[in-house]
C-alpha cells in the first residue's frame, strides 16, 4: 500500500493566456488531498465518475498494471470544481503512489508530462499548470511556448504573505470557460491577441513584484489581471461581487482563480486576512486563508521531493518538462 498526498493551487497571475503560450504565476495552498493506493487481486476500481475511470487507465498503463487491480482511498480537504487543483492533487499523488508501488519512480520532469496526461482525463486538454504545482509546491512560474515543451520551476519569493481564497456558490468546468474563450478568439484573434500580451506583461511584473516583496504592486497587477479575465468574459456577476467585497476589506488584490465562469477568487492580504476572510463569510462565502512562500514548503511530505526541488532551483531559471 502506499500513501501520497499533493496540495491543491491557485493561479496568481495568467490563467488562460497560459493556453495560448504566455506565461503564468501559481501557488500551492493548504488544503490538500491523500491517495491509499493499494495493486491487488480483488477489483479495485469503485469510483462511477466516468472521468476517474480514464485517469486510473492511463496512470495505469503506464505502468503496465491492469487498472481493474488498483484499489484508491481518497481523502481531499480540496473543494472540488472550484478551479483549486483538485484533480492535478489525484493525478500527481496517484502516479507517486503508483510509481512506489511498481518501484519505479518517475523522474520529476517525467512526472509532469505524465500527470498532465492523466489530468486530461478531467479537463480535457491543459496546459499542465496545475500538475506544475501540485507535483512542485510552492510558487511556481509556468510556461508553455506555442508548439513547444512546457517549462516550469519554482520562483523565489522575498517574504511570504497569506492569500484569502473564497468559493462562489457556482460550480463549473475547466473545459467550458476554455471553450468559450476559444470561440472569441477564433473570431476576434487580433483583439484578444493584445489582451493576452498584456496579461503576459502583468505576470512579468508580479515576478518581479514577489521577488522584491512589493505587495502593493502584485495586488495592483492581480486588479489588473482580473479586469482583463473579465474583458475576456470567464467572469460572473458573483465573482465581481467576491472580489469588490474583499477589496472593501483591505484586500491589496483580489481576482479569480482558474478557469472562472464560477469557482473561486484569491485575494492578497499580507496585513488583512482575517477581516477579508470575515467580510466575506458574512456575505455567505466559504473562505479560508492559506499562506504562500514558505521556505519550508513541500508538494509531497518526502525527503526525494524536497530533493527534487532544490535540484530545480538550483539549476537555474527553468527546466523543460517532458
Ligand atoms: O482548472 P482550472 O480552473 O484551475 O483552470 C486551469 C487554468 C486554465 O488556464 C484556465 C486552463 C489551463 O489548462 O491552463
Amino acid at each position: 500500500m502506499a500513501v501520497r498526498s499533493a496540495p491543491g493551487k491557485v493561479i496568481l497571475l495568467g490563467e488562460h493566456t497560459v493556453v495560448y503560450g504566455r506565461p503564468a504565476i501559481a501557488a500551492s495552498i493548504r488544503p490538500r488531498l491523500e491517495l491509499t493506493v493499494a495493486v491487488g487481486e480483488a477489483p479495485g476500481i469503485e469510483s462511477g465518475d466516468p472521468r476517474v475511470r480514464t485517469a486510473l487507465e492511463t496512470a495505469a498503463a503506464i505502468y503496465g498494471i491492469d487498472p481493474r487491480r488498483i484499489g484508491i482511498g481518497v481523502e481531499s480537504e480540496i473543494p472540488i470544481g472550484c478551479g483549486l487543483g483538485s484533480s492535478a492533487a489525484f493525478s500527481v499523488a496517484l502516479l507517486r503512489s503508483l510509481g512506489e508501488l511498481a518501484g519505479r519512480p518517475l523522474e520529476e520532469l517525467e512526472l509532469l508530462r505524465r500527470a498532465t496526461e492523466v489530468e486530461n482525463a478531467f479537463h480535457g486538454t491543459s496546459s499542465g499548470i496545475d500538475v506544475a504545482v501540485a507535483s512542485l509546491g510552492g510558487v511556481i512560474w509556468f510556461e508553455r511556448p506555442s508548439g513547444g515543451l512546457p517549462r516550469a520551476s519554482r520562483l523565489p519569493v522575498h517574504d511570504a504573505f497569506d492569500l484569502v481564497v473564497a468559493l462562489s456558490d457556482e460550480r463549473r468546468s475547466t473545459a467550458g470557460p476554455v471553450g468559450r474563450l476559444r470561440e472569441r478568439v477564433r473570431t476576434h484573434p487580433g483583439l484578444y491577441h493584445q489582451f493576452f500580451d498584456l496579461a503576459a506583461n502583468l505576470v512579468h511584473a508580479g515576478r518581479g513584484a514577489l521577488g522584491t516583496g512589493d505587495f502593493e504592486t502584485l495586488g495592483c497587477l492581480m486588479d489588473a489581471a482580473h479586469g482583463l479575465l473579465n474583458s475576456m468574459g470567464v467572469s460572473t456577476p458573483t465573482l465581481e461581487r467576491m472580489t469588490t467585497i474583499a477589496r472593501r476589506a483591505g484586500a491589496l488584490g483580489a481576482k479569480l482563480t482558474g478557469a472562472g465562469g464560477g469557482g473561486a477568487i484569491v485575494a492578497l492580504a499580507p496585513e488583512t486576512a482575517h477581516d477579508v476572510a470575515e467580510a466575506l463569510r458574512a456575505e455567505g462565502f466559504e473562505a479560508f486563508v492559506t499562506r504562500v512562500g514558505e521556505p519550508a514548503e513541500e508538494a509531497d511530505a518526502t525527503e526525494d521531493s524536497e530533493i527534487r526541488v532544490e535540484e530545480i532551483e538550483h539549476a537555474g531559471d527553468e527546466r523543460a518538462v517532458g
